[in-house]
């Protein structure tokens, strides 16, 4: 018995050794250590032994099992450690290469313009008007009538103002000035806020328009403001914006909602004053209109006229940005080509 112990076993060192697989030693273990392996049998015929031959081959066949079972085990470890090795070559990773460049987005020139202009006019005691105050798309009601507008007046032409078919008196707003009358609906005096947003002309397009574009509204109302307060504040925003020495000038002008009205002009970047095409050979452009609320205006919301006056001021966004960058074509702010919005990373 004890001869046929050490065969097992130096068959099974043999076995061990030959094993290239898992499955092999797995295999190995089934033929030798399960339950129906050649130990066992081996074991099974001990109890047919003398107490002391019992002894002997006892321990023997347990010490060849857990001889076995150690280098069973030990080989398993080494093909887990093979098999790690080679997936960690495989998926190696060169830490040190250089990443992936992962272009970064910012904020559209028009955007970041918006914000620079309403920042100013917040420094200036301003605030914006809640966005209910604001729709892009409106009645004529506040677009128009509310604002003094005749009923025979050009600009609620079809040829100028986008009607909508979802009712006769629905337009896409021509100009953010209705925000003037939504916030004077809901508040009482002092009043004063900015509303930016997007506003829908029907125009031909061409590098000076387009069929939209966006438009910065302000409004102050409360007792005895001037008309040197308009100026003020206006004069204020364009030196903070435009810096002290560009030149900018104050012509008067007609609005239906304001009275008297005046348009501001800044010099042309393009030619320095000269005149180009930009400016069409003025030298000058015009960035905003204003004036004095006109009387109707404040009666038709309810507030006095006779206790308090305001002004009103609308400016376009574009224009800023293109008198600021100096940008010849307004259709560059929509084409979506990345080479010219890059340019206003900063
Ligand atoms: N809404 C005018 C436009 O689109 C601009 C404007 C002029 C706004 C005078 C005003 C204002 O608030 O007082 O041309």
């Amino acid at each position: 018995m004890k001869e046929q112990l050490e065969k097992i076993y130096s068959d099974a060192v043999m076995d061990i050794e030959k094993a290239l697989t898992v499955k092999d030693l797995e295999d190995i273990k089934f033929k030798y250590l399960s339950r129906k392996g050649e130990l066992n049998e081996i074991k099974k015929g001990l109890k047919d032994l003398s107490p002391d031959d019992k002894k002997v081959v006892g321990s023997l066949a347990n010490e060849i099992s857990n001889k076995l079972e150690a280098s069973i085990s030990d080989k398993f470890q080494k093909f887990y450690q093979q098999e790690l090795n080679s997936k960690l070559e495989k998926e190696k990773i060169d830490v040190t290469l250089p990443g992936k460049y992962v272009p970064q987005g910012h904020v559209h020139p028009l955007t970041s313009t918006t914000n620079e202009i309403v920042s100013i006019f917040q420094s200036l005691g301003f605030s914006v008007a809640p966005n209910e105050c604001s729709p892009e798309v409106e009645t004529e009601y506040f677009n128009f009538d509310m604002l003094n507008v005749p009923q025979d007046h050009p600009a609620r032409d079809v040829q100028d103002t986008f009607y909508t078919n979802i009712a006769k008196n629905v337009v896409l707003r021509s100009q953010t000035s209705g925000a003037q009358i939504h916030v004077m609906e809901n508040q009482k005096p002092p009043i004063r806020i900015i509303a930016p947003g997007r506003v829908y002309r029907n125009e031909n397009i061409n590098s000076r328009k387009n069929n939209f574009f966006h438009q910065i509204e302000g409004l102050y109302v409360d007792k005895d403001i001037t008309f040197g307060d308009l100026k003020g504040v206006l004069n204020e925003f364009i030196r903070i914006y435009f810096g002290a020495s560009r030149p900018t000038r104050f012509r008067n002008s007609f609005f239906p909602f304001t009275e008297p009205s005046a348009e501001v002009d800044v010099q042309c970047i393009m030619c320095e004053g000269k005149g180009c095409r930009t400016c069409s050979g003025t030298g000058w452009l015009e960035i905003l209109g204003a004036g004095m609320v006109d009387p109707n205006v404040l009666r038709g919301v309810g507030i006095d006229p006779d206790v308090y006056s305001g002004f009103a001021f609308g400016m376009g966004v574009e224009r800023l940005a293109m008198l600021k960058y100096a940008i010849d074509d307004i259709r560059l702010f929509f084409n979506n080509d990345v080479r010219f919005s890059e340019q206003f990373k900063g």
